[in-house]
């Protein structure tokens, strides 16, 4: 296989803008977002310079874990309207030269889908292989943990995720068990062909692309992951061949291994090794005043995973996402701000989470809603203005899908674009630096000068070199050895004499 797989040129400066459906904008007044809320805020988002959409599962769902426990991978849940719906977001995107990619979710189902029940049923039947069985309902599928004693069938089923998601079968890479099937088998293939035909429908019907939940766990029993990339290189063989336009990002945070795989894009994820939380995340989060440490150990990381994929793939940051604490929990106001001047200058594709751009607060204390526990409070509704539900909705605040933040400084979009001082003001000259300096885009290469505060790395394209200076500690510094002139700066930086001074929790951006 080709290790440099076709990327889509528009993903060299994409920024994506994560939204999650059901708190997003909602008009027609039932207390949940739509898809037409979205088509209604194409303005905002591009006002923003967001030129991508990441949109979270929109398919038919009992919602025991917000839609990603899909019961029909071929409809729109009805709460957020039609497929026709959807259809008309894609074309209105397009029609602005923006990008919309899905959530596919090939792990697991919901226990109402239909392969599921066809696959409970005693008799043999099209589906009894498409999940990942044991032969006998006394045996368990080890380390697994399974759902049993509710179908007509002998077995155990294994599960991927929450306990009311039923393990697609993709085959074992070594099996060892007689109900443990290989890769090759006709149950794992007809899987697959059935991913496919999901992947078709939708890219056919004006999508982009997707964004895979769960992509590096596919295949069972898969050590090095050698079966898992080997079912997505032959997924990334029918891309080719069909679309190979659609762009594709995982939820695997392993780039070296997605990237073979045929991911365009791999996320740095708040679990695994990548260090990304102790960046935002912690106690003493280094883009914090209070941060006493180094960026060291995430830097290192980052290096690893950017020597396996330069040039051949793209790592993404994001800003949040729905699994995770809202930024603004452990940063305040001005170290946001520099936060986002890392976010945005970094080599691979930006992920904003709807809100995080204003600053929207993690609401605690809430019970959970839809299998989100601890995430509830991160996918709270956006706060669009200052009116009745902050605009997100017009049906009686006891209906909202989750309780919004009800303090009375609660940010809004609509206040803060009027202000040229708000974050979100700030968020929006950054992706303006982005776009305006290749240097800064998605492949501009990335050396690391200094770990520790500030961070320093030189960004650089054929045509420019830009050093970027980030200062999060409540200190100034002074970096020698940087001359050229400052093109843009968060807080207040200078450079004179070959040396570049930047104020504490302040960034600078010096073209060399
Ligand atoms: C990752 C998704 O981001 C998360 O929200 C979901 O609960 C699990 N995968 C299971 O699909």
């Amino acid at each position: 296989m080709n290790n440099t797989i076709h990327q889509p040129e528009w993903l060299d400066n994409a920024v994506f803008y994560e939204i999650y459906p059901q708190s997003f904008n909602d008009t027609n007044a039932d207390g949940i977002g739509d898809i037409n809320g979205i088509t209604e805020k194409l303005d905002y988002i591009q006002e923003l310079g967001c030129t991508a959409i990441w949109l979270n599962p929109c398919f038919k769902s009992p919602f025991g874990d917000a839609g990603y426990d899909v019961e029909d991978y071929y409809t729109v849940a009805p709460r957020y309207g039609t497929n026709e719906d959807l259809v008309r977001l894609f074309n209105k995107a397009h029609k602005r030269g923006m990008h919309v990619i899905l959530d596919l979710v090939p792990g697991h189902t919901a226990v109402t889908h239909e392969w599921f029940k066809q696959s409970m049923k005693a008799q043999r039947n099209e589906f009894t292989d498409r999940y990942v069985w044991t032969d006998s309902i006394w045996e368990e599928p080890q380390g697994m943990g399974c759902i049993r004693g509710i179908s007509d069938r002998d077995g155990s089923c294994a599960v991927n995720f929450f306990s009311h998601q039923p393990a697609l079968n993709y085959g074992f890479y070594k099996p060892e068990r007689p109900w443990q099937q290989p890769m090759d088998a006709p149950g794992p293939v007809a899987t697959r062909e059935a991913l496919k035909d999901i992947m078709r429908f939708w890219l056919s019907a004006g999508c982009d692309g997707f964004r895979v939940d769960m992509a590096g766990s596919l295949v069972k029993h898969d050590e090095d992951s050698k079966g898992t990339i080997a079912l997505w290189q032959n997924i990334r063989a029918f891309l080719d061949e069909e679309f190979p336009d659609a762009a594709m990002i995982s939820e695997w945070g392993e780039p070296d291994k997605s990237i073979i795989g045929g991911f365009h894009m791999d996320f740095l994820l708040h679990f695994g090794p990548s260090h990304y939380n102790d960046l935002f995340r912690c106690a003493e989060p280094y883009f914090s005043k209070r941060g006493k440490g180094s960026a060291k150990e995430f830097v290192e990381a980052y290096k690893k995973n950017y020597d396996k994929t330069n040039g051949k793939g793209l790592i993404c940051i994001p800003s949040g996402n729905h699994d995770m604490d809202r930024l603004a929990r452990t940063l305040d106001l001005d170290e946001l701000r520099v936060a986002f001047a890392f976010l945005l200058s970094m080599p691979g594709a930006p992920f904003i989470y709807y809100g995080d751009e204003i600053g929207m607060r993690y609401v605690e204390g809430l019970t959970s809603v839809e299998g989100g526990y601890g995430r509830t409070g991160s996918r709270s509704p956006m706060q669009w203005n200052k009116g009745l539900n902050a605009g997100f909705s017009s049906a009686p605040k006891s209906k909202l899908y989750i309780q919004q933040d009800e303090s009375p400084d609660r940010p809004d979009a609509e206040s803060q674009t009027a202000d040229e001082t708000s974050l979100r003001s700030e968020v929006k000259r950054l992706i303006a630096l982005r776009m305006s300096n290749p240097a800064l885009q998605s492949k501009g290469k990335i050396e690391f000068i200094s770990d520790g505060y500030p961070l320093v790395y030189k960004r650089s394209c054929e045509s420019q070199s830009i050093a970027v200076v980030i200062n999060p500690s409540a200190q100034s510094a002074i970096v020698p050895g940087i001359s050229g002139r400052v093109i843009y700066t968060v807080g207040g930086a200078s450079a004179e004499g070959g040396a570049v001074t930047v104020q504490g929790c302040s960034a600078a951006f010096i073209e060399l």
